[in-house]
């Protein structure tokens, strides 16, 4: 048995504080060029769940890490995340004007600022990894090797193509699945394996079930990303209500409707919480994580 990490009674309210702290404390340190700093200062503060940092936190704690040996490679995807929703957002992609409550980047700086903010966020992303205090370098080669995959054409990005060339096109379920897990499930699941990865203790079978959880959870946020295009509301969602439908997106609800959609979510996350069977209370932030997932409004 690993020992027990000091749990916080608000285990997400605690990360979330821990990561804006971080990651505003190292993006203040960049200066010129101006305008692209303060691009990429707007792009990743002053909002955001921080789902990511936090699961790749809890993923620590459920092998007795504290959540603060993840704290940097838990940045480091924030990073990732932020790039991809500026990306996301051009007007070559989802071409949305409101992210986070606020003007997207391109909107509230301009195209080519948003783009080069968005390079230069996913380059931070690495060096953060490669310049982690605390960690040894076989771990740091561990996590960039984890994070460039999910991030790249095997992952986030590959399912982003997927996502754009399925526009108004009916594609199969099994399409609309592998387009979610890459998308968006790769760095879930890259979140959670650098969690672990911070464990030196960590075993194959550990790795293997947590991968399974990752795996569920992050087709599960999809899903309910997917859900809350049609239920939510602009003012909760902090982005466009709406957006999918009005440019024929492929997602769940379009595809399958809308209440095998909300039974899938919950098929998910009950896959999520099984893989963890083995894990004790350790693992209870990874199962607030997924609660949280399921049920968020936003
Ligand atoms: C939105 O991600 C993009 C998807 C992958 C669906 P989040 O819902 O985590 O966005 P923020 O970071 O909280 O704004
Ligand atoms: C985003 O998917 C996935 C990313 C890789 C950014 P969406 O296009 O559904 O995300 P939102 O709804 O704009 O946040
Ligand atoms: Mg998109
Ligand atoms: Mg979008
Ligand atoms: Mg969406």
């Amino acid at each position: 048995m690993h020992p027990a990490p000091v749990t916080s009674p608000d285990f997400i309210a605690h990360c979330r504080t821990l990561i804006d702290q971080t990651l505003s404390r190292r993006l203040a340190t960049l200066h010129q060029p101006h305008t692209l700093s303060e691009a990429m200062r707007y792009s990743v503060l002053g909002g955001g769940k921080r789902v990511r940092p936090a699961l790749c936190m809890a993923a620590a704690m459920a092998l007795g890490e504290r959540p603060e040996a993840a704290l940097i490679p838990a940045c480091a995807v924030e990073l990732v995340h932020a790039y991809s929703l500026v990306h996301d957002d051009l007007p070559a992609m989802d071409d949305d004007d409101l992210r986070r409550g606020r003007p997207t980047t391109h909107i509230a700086f301009d195209e080519a600022t948003a783009i080069l903010a968005g390079d230069a966020l996913q380059a931070l992303a690495f060096q953060w990894l490669a310049e982690a205090d605390g960690l040894t370098a076989d771990v740091r080669l561990a996590m960039i090797r984890e994070l460039a995959s999910a991030s790249g054409q095997a992952g986030m990005v590959g399912g982003q193509a997927i996502d754009l060339a399925s526009v108004g096109k009916r594609i199969d379920l099994a399409t609309l699945e592998t387009m979610h897990r890459l998308k968006t499930g790769a760095l879930i699941e890259a979140s959670v394996r650098l969690g672990a990865l911070t464990s030196a203790r960590v075993s194959d079978a550990e790795l293997g079930q947590l991968a399974r959880y990752a795996q569920a959870l992050g087709l599960a946020f999809q899903v309910q990303d997917d859900l809350l295009d049609i239920e939510g509301d602009t003012a909760t969602l902090g982005k466009t209500q709406g957006a999918d439908m009005a440019r024929n997106k492929p997602t769940y609800p379009a595809l399958m409707g809308l209440a095998s959609a909300r039974d899938y979510l919950q098929d998910l996350h009950q896959q999520a919480l099984e893989a963890l069977a083995g894990f004790g209370d350790q693992a209870a932030p990874l199962r607030e994580m997924a609660s949280f997932v399921v049920a968020r409004q936003h």
